[in-house]
């Protein structure tokens, strides 16, 4: 099949990438020259695991090619899909669907008269595939909606292995192109206003159940119970499940947050009382600071007794484990909110370091070697829950810092081993005197 993707960031990509696999042929569009040029050079500049691999095999054969031109790229497509960012608007928290009108407008202008599917991928408010139909306006392409359930790092893993294909059409014709996609993989067909919906009622359920954790963590912390205990009582029921129930310090990237403030404005414009998702949203940013103020309240205390600056490690910057982006990445708030106090603030993560060095600029020192960041720290901080975290030497990292605190925010490391090295450890939703 001929399929040409438009946008390649980090949902495009990866499922361009996918489906050339797959023996399609992609043609991944983006109006962004230097990005188009980069990939065409082979250069990718985004972090996503095996990607690079895939993508130099996939390319060799063919099978991928890019182009800054909508025009030029659709072509011979037999499916176009739309895979542009929907950030939330400057001055509302609505989705922000400029690059989706522009986009539909130019394939509107350049379709040609063969019959082609028009899927829109990018997370979009209910009803915006009506728009983009009277946008289109032509009888011989079918508007349909096929959101993406990817996790942002394990996008091709994802790929290859989805839980769940949901496809929003009425239309037969496309049915029977989109099964043949997906050869054989069970797929939810739907209308495509429900299909739309299913992305954001998924995605504010999911930030619903971290946040719900989370408070249940708080609990823990006032009461003497153990969340991680908790966490995984609950989990044993198979209708609540056990993913999405580790507790930290609230949830970030560019979905969860933007996708909680969208729906909830969707609810209000069709006058629909949404108190639990804004709960989650005004909790879920409430969270940041305070466990921003647990920490400056211990390094507080530690400048008192010692009358000096006080040194903070940080180890993790992303959003989240196995990626680079730290589009309102928790991780990155808090150690904004430390910068507010006279701290020297040294950071270090695997793979997040230049995009985080985008929003902290030259306020906090940058580091390629965790341990390198560790080196005279009063407090090491655990922000993001990377697998790397887990096996460093935590000994030599005990023996070259100052002060010996440690505070795992995101449950990674064994307590009683770091407890046994001599570090004065605390993790989320335990009781700590
Ligand atoms: C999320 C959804 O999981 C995907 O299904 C969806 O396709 C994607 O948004 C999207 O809309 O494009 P993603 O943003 O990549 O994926 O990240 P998640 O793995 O869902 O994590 C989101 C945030 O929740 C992270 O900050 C993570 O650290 C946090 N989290 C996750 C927790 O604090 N606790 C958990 O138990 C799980």
């Amino acid at each position: 099949m001929n399929i040409s993707i438009i946008g390649t960031g980090y949902v495009g990509l990866p499922t361009g990438v996918g489906f050339a696999s797959l023996g399609h042929n992609i043609c991944c569009i983006d109006k962004d020259l230097d990005k188009i040029d980069r990939l065409k050079k082979g250069e990718i500049d985004i972090y996503e695991e095996n990607l690079e691999e895939l993508f130099c095999k996939v390319t060799e054969e063919q099978k991928l090619t890019f182009s800054y031109s909508i025009k030029e790229g659709i072509q011979n497509a037999d499916l176009i899909i739309l895979a542009v960012g929907t950030p939330t608007e400057q001055n509302s928290d609505k989705a922000d669907l400029t690059y989706i009108k522009e986009a539909s407008k130019e394939i509107a202008e350049h379709l040609s008269d063969r019959y082609t599917i028009l899927a829109i991928k990018s997370t979009v408010p209910v009803c915006t595939g009506d728009m983009i139909e009277e946008i289109i306006d032509r009888k011989n392409c079918d508007v349909i909606s096929m959101p993406e359930f990817l996790r942002e790092g394990f996008a091709l893993y994802d790929f290859f292995n989805p839980d769940r294909i949901v496809v929003g059409t009425n239309s037969e014709k496309a049915k029977k192109v989109i099964q043949q996609l997906y050869d054989g993989k069970n797929i939810l067909f739907t209308d495509r206003r429900s299909a739309e919906l299913i992305k954001y009622a998924s995605n504010a359920f999911l930030a619903t159940k971290i946040h719900y954790i989370n408070e249940i963590a708080d609990l823990c912390e006032k009461t003497g119970a153990n969340i991680e205990n908790v966490a995984k009582g609950l989990g044993l029921d198979s209708r609540i499940g056990n993913k999405f129930l580790n507790a930290g310090i609230g949830f970030g990237g560019s979905c969860f947050p933007k996708d909680t403030r969208a729906l909830l404005q969707t609810a209000n414009e069709f006058n629909v009382e949404f108190s639990l998702v804004k709960n989650v949203i005004e909790g879920n940013n409430k969270r940041k600071k305070e466990i921003a103020q647990k920490i400056i309240q211990k390094a507080k205390s530690i400048k008192k007794q010692e009358n000096k600056s006080i040194r903070i490690a940080i180890f993790g910057l992303a959003f989240k484990n196995n990626t680079d982006d730290c589009r309102e990445s928790p991780a990155i708030e808090i150690v904004q909110n430390l910068l507010n106090e006279d701290f020297i603030i040294e950071v270090y993560d695997p793979k997040a370091i230049d995009n985080a060095q985008k929003i902290l600029k030259n306020k906090v020192t940058y580091y390629k070697y965790p341990e390198m960041c560790a080196f005279r720290a009063d407090m090491l901080i655990l922000l993001t829950e990377w697998e790397e975290f887990k096996i460093l030497d935590y000994e030599k990292i005990y023996e070259i810092m100052n002060n010996k605190i440690l505070l795992d925010y995101r449950n990674l490391l064994d307590e009683e081993k770091m407890k046994k090295i001599g570090f004065e450890y605390e993790r989320i939703g335990k009781k700590y005197d």
